[in-house]
């Protein structure tokens, strides 16, 4: 049987496809994107920030060469931004158009699809074509505004009193992002898959580095991504993202880096860690407990020449 295009053939196929868009996806996430596919459930990404949350949805949207549509949380989100709303100007040049018609004449013309304004959540219900639907930072949003999403998630239809129950034809796949700052209601959690996305092994990371960053070498994509290793196994307020670690190998490129060691990195830690409490601690590590410096290692002599420090 051959799937179309915008379906996933096996969970090694979504890691292939997410390659191809260079996203490296380990076993897990292969996995439990296929399941969701296949199963048509919503699945709910969590984890810290940084890891690749927001950006698995996009690259699926594309490796299946699907319509993206975003629903970005925030406090204070309702209906009319999440769901749909009336299109009120119209309405009032309909009813203005043809004074003669009585209200029982008007109410169902301007309560018709033609007068409605869809926002994200029922867009992705109405189109026809392949679509994700990507709920951002839902945690963003009050419990009590979960509420919106829930018949959406379950049942994959929008219910208009005005208008009746808008059904999908084509089931959206869904994700739904968290940093986990409050804990989300049962009744969406029941809804969803869940996949706790974390900070990825030395060897993802470098070769996350190795599809992001353009110039870098195999030997330095290593040496960061040891390095950043390290200095997340620290009690740091705010370790290092994925992010932050693509935005480290492009400074050193910029600063035509070709190693990275202990004594070099201090320098340039105010690319990866926010706090100024935990750039000093992650330097005294580096530098070994006394913050002494040590002799540089052979092979950064070569990158320092003309340079000078950072
Ligand atoms: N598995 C991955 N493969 C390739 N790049 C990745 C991966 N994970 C993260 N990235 C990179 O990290 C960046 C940040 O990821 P993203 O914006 O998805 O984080 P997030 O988890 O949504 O964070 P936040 O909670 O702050 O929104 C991406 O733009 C991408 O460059
Ligand atoms: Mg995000």
């Amino acid at each position: 049987m051959t799937l179309p295009t915008h379906e996933f053939s096996s969970p090694a196929d979504v890691v292939d496809r997410l390659r191809a868009q260079a996203y490296l996806a380990d076993e897990t996430i292969g996995l439990t994107v296929y399941i969701a596919q296949r199963l048509e459930k919503p699945l709910l990404l969590e984890g810290p920030a940084g890891v690749g949350k927001t950006e698995l949805a996009r690259s699926v949207a594309r490796a299946t060469g699907s319509r993206l549509i975003r629903l970005q949380c925030y406090e204070g989100l309702d209906e009319s931004k999440a769901l749909y709303e009336w299109n009120y100007k119209k309405q009032l040049l309909r009813i203005q158009a043809d004074e003669r018609q009585t209200w029982s004449e008007l109410e169902g013309d301007i309560f018709s699809e033609a007068f409605l304004l869809a926002r994200p959540l029922l867009a992705a219900i109405q189109a026809n074509e392949p679509v994700v639907l990507l709920i951002d930072e839902i945690d963003r949003l009050e419990v009590e505004a979960e509420a919106l999403m829930l018949e959406v998630l379950a049942d994959f239809q929008v219910t208009i009193p005005e208008l009746g129950t808008i059904v999908a034809t084509r089931r959206p796949l869904v994700f739904l992002t968290s940093n986990n700052t409050r804990d989300l209601s049962e009744a969406l959690k029941r809804r969803c898959l869940f996949l706790p996305l974390g900070y990825p092994s030395v060897e993802r990371e470098r070769d996350i580095l190795l599809a992001r960053v353009e110039g870098l070498s195999v030997g330095l994509a290593d040496q960061v991504s040891q390095l950043v290793r390290s200095i997340r196994a620290l009690d740091l307020k705010k370790p290092p993202s994925i992010s932050e670690t693509i935005d480290w190998a492009r400074t050193l490129i910029l600063l035509g880096a070709e190693s990275i060691g202990p004594v070099d990195a201090p320098a340039t830690l105010h690319v990866l860690l926010k706090y100024e409490a935990d750039i000093e601690k992650a330097r005294r590590e580096l530098l070994g407990e006394s913050g002494e410096q040590q002799a540089p290692p052979a092979h950064l002599d070569g990158f320092r020449q003309g340079q000078g420090r950072w």
